[in-house]
């Protein structure tokens, strides 16, 4: 980097800088090691860029906050400083530093505000030497789609300077308005807004009832991660479960050094409470930024593909959706669970690429009410973010209406809609010739592998997804390559979007089984030969040279 030079107007500073080549946003905003962002004019430069790419942001109100994670107070500080350079009138911050996503989602909606910016890398570790991420959200409260994430990583590439002002920090702990030059700060309470959504939702009565009649147990593991706060205002003290129903409920910057990614791997001590002895009724964990969220019966994981099409088939008990789905949609890899609900009740169902922003327009135009990833993500139109929390309260409310276990619920669904057996295969931490490698070789493959047949398998359809939003009419190409089988089995390879080291190489593997009585098999068992046949078709362990995978879920 060349030396600053700084010109003093008043008391903004236009610094002068160079492009760094690597900001391009993927799936969820712009993911780095800390110490990349912690270079010198890094985080600056993508701020910069993110305000060079806005119209008419001048008095204009943003949302800020994050997950808690490390560098999280010293961002705030900085952008705090740069939007007020940029002539932003407005920014409300959650105390602390601290916004769960879907609450920066729901504040940003409620205060009409321009957009926000979101400081988080979601489910990945934090620390020193651990991730970090910027995401900025348009003023639906949703993640900017790619245009807008486009132009941002276009000036990035052009940028010459930016704008901060020079001036003390401003305290973060404090509720109340303070000012920075010509912008006035909100430290709002980082949970009252989004507790106040959740109770306009769900039956917090019939919950609280519930919860309190000594009749049923959950408990919440928040990974010290962002939801704790939330979980123990919401659960615990409106609702009336027991004190400790919240676990690991204080946010910390380094997560207590585990990965905050609520599945059966990372969430280790929730899975080994649920599938221990004397389990509670219901447990359930959310990730890094409060979006994802993990639903566990008594020795029962429910996969977030048949969590999604379990929700769907159950509105109608829950207050806020009682008058119907508008549709229903669903990323690309995720089952076709919910599918078959949608078929059922009559709605329509979509299927978009992997990431929450192509849920955006179906859900601002009204043509989805709930969405879902295979991923552990959930939510719906009340915000435009996914939604942890949420989802596990809609299933407390589900479980208060029907007085039934988690499992008597899935089993049901199953025998009533049939069970879409499914698990992805993470590879993680590939080198990344070798994982685009992989990927080019499947696509020249593609036109070929139609008609072919592998043993019992015929492929039927193999194609790199390409996606035409119903509502923009945008296209978005290359978003996972599937092959599909004439008895509806698919599998799916992706790249993923959001890793920081490597490529991490997604497969996802889905089997149909209508008939009740063979539901007993295990999910891995019943996908065996699907996963054997992925291997022999993408060369899987000859190509990256990995004998097996990092993570399943
Ligand atoms: C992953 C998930 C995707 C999710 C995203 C952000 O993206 O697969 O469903 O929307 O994280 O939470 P990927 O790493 O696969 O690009
Ligand atoms: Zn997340």
């Amino acid at each position: 980097m060349s030396p600053i030079k700084t010109i003093k107007t008043m008391n903004v500073q236009t610094v002068v800088t160079q492009p760094f080549r690597d900001q391009k946003p993927g799936t969820s905003g712009l993911r780095k090691k800390v110490p990349v962002f912690r270079q010198p004019h890094y985080l600056e430069n993508f701020i910069q860029s993110i305000f060079d790419s806005l119209e008419g942001l001048t008095g204009k109100t943003f949302v800020l906050g994050g997950d808690g994670r490390y560098y999280n107070r010293q961002a705030i500080q900085i952008i705090l400083k740069m939007a007020s350079a940029n002539g932003v009138g407005r920014v409300l911050v959650g105390q602390a530093g601290i916004l769960s996503t879907p609450a920066a989602s729901c504040i940003i909606r409620k205060n009409q505000a321009f957009g926000g910016i979101i400081l988080s890398a979601s489910h990945n570790p934090g620390g020193p030497e651990a991730d970090f991420g910027v995401k900025y959200n348009i003023g639906n409260g949703g993640p900017a789609p790619e245009k807008v994430t486009s132009a941002i990583f276009e000036r990035s590439q052009v940028i010459d300077s930016y704008k901060i002002i020079e001036a003390g920090e401003i305290n973060l702990d404090q509720l109340g308005s303070q000012q920075l030059g010509g912008m006035t700060v909100e430290v709002i309470d980082s949970v009252a807004d989004y507790t106040e959504l959740m109770e306009s939702l769900f039956d917090f009565n019939q919950i609280s009832q519930f919860l309190k009649s000594g009749q049923f147990r959950m408990c919440m593991d928040s990974l010290h991660a962002v939801t704790g706060p939330y979980a123990q205002a919401i659960f615990e003290q409106k609702l009336g479960a027991s004190a400790g129903t919240v676990k690991n409920g204080m946010p910390l910057e380094d997560f207590g050094g585990g990965h905050p990614d609520p599945n059966l791997v990372y969430a280790h001590d929730l899975v080994e409470i649920m599938f221990g002895d004397h389990a509670p009724d219901f447990g359930a964990a959310s990730d890094g930024d409060g979006d994802r969220n993990m639903i566990l019966g008594q020795n029962l994981f429910v996969t977030p593909s048949d969590s999604l099409a379990i929700l769907a088939a159950n509105a109608n008990l829950v207050p806020g959706y009682k008058n119907g789905l508008a549709g229903v949609a669903r990323s690309m890899p995720t089952s076709g669970a919910v599918d078959r609900v949608a078929e059922k009740i009559g709605i329509d169902c979509y299927e978009t690429p992997t990431g929450w922003k192509f849920f955006g327009n179906l859900l601002d135009a009204d043509k989805a009410t709930l969405c879902g990833e295979e991923s552990f993500g959930t939510g719906s139109n009340h915000v435009r973010e996914k939604d942890g929390l949420w989802a596990v309260l809609f299933w407390l409310n589900i479980l208060a209406v029907r007085q039934q276990s988690v499992e008597d619920i899935v089993k049901e669904h199953w025998k009533t809609y049939g069970r879409n057996y499914y698990s992805r295969h993470d590879y993680e931490g590939v080198e990344i010739d070798k994982a685009n490698i992989l990927m080019e070789n499947l696509r020249s493959l593609l036109p070929e592998l139609a008609g072919k047949e592998y043993g019992q398998y015929k492929v039927k359809y193999a194609d790199d997804f390409s996606y035409t939003d119903p509502v923009d009419g945008s296209v978005s190409e290359k978003q996972g390559i599937r092959i599909g089988f004439s008895d509806g089995d698919r599998i799916i390879f992706r790249l993923s979007g959001t890793g920081t080291q490597g490529a991490t190489l997604r497969l996802y593997v889905e089997s149909y089984e209508p008939d009740a009585n063979k539901h007993k098999q295990d999910t891995q068992a019943a996908l065996s030969s699907l996963i054997t046949l992925a291997d022999e078709i993408a060369q899987i362990k000859n190509t990256i040279g990995r004998e097996k995978p990092t993570v399943i879920t």
